[in-house]
């Protein structure tokens, strides 16, 4: 077992992506990365870092696979836990529920210490739950409408995870 465990849902392959590309800076030897389908609550508890991917589907809805395993997350006590939070989303497209898969992980590990938040600054949508005091509770990623920021995002929200980490 490696020393973070990076769990991700995707549909088209996006959060995935996403993933490897963070996962290159820290160097493979150090982040499994597990597809939540397929996974479960004893495999979660096992890491002390965590970082949880979903893209986010509709209102207020996690990528399927993470949708249906969510609420199994309650059974994790995530009070000595670090978590960082990655959403990917489309702000042109779902500027009203813009990254939203960020604010509902952020519901169920808050007792943990959560790491990662990043500015709104550069973005341009209506409404998120991801943002809590005009921050958003982890890193936003559009690869629908902002993908040439992707790479730089990625590096900056490593440089500051990376310290908790
Ligand atoms: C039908 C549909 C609904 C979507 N709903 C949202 C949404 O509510 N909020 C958002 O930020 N992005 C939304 N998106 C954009 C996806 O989250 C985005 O394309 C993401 O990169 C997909 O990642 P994945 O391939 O890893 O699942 C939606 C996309 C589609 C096709």
């Amino acid at each position: 077992m490696k020393h973070i465990g990076m769990f991700y849902g995707s549909d088209g392959g996006y959060t995935e992506n996403v993933c490897q590309r963070l996962i290159a800076h820290f160097g493979e030897d150090k982040v499994d990365l597990i597809d939540i389908f397929g996974s479960n609550v004893k495999e979660i508890s096992a890491y002390d870092y965590l970082i949880f991917a979903s893209s986010t589907w509709h209102d207020r809805h996690l990528q399927d696979d993470w949708n249906n395993f969510v609420d199994n997350l309650d059974e994790i006590d995530f009070s000595n836990k670090t978590i960082a939070l990655l959403g990917l989303g489309d702000q042109e497209g779902y500027g009203s529920t813009f990254c939203d898969s960020i604010g509902l992980f952020y519901e169920k590990v808050k007792e943990g210490k959560v790491i990662g938040e990043t500015s709104t600054e550069g973005y341009d949508f209506d409404e998120s739950i991801a943002v809590i005091d005009e921050k958003f509770m982890g890193l936003c990623i559009d690869e629908d409408s902002q993908n040439e920021l992707t790479d730089q995002r990625l590096k900056n929200w490593y440089e500051d995870i990376k310290r908790d980490f």
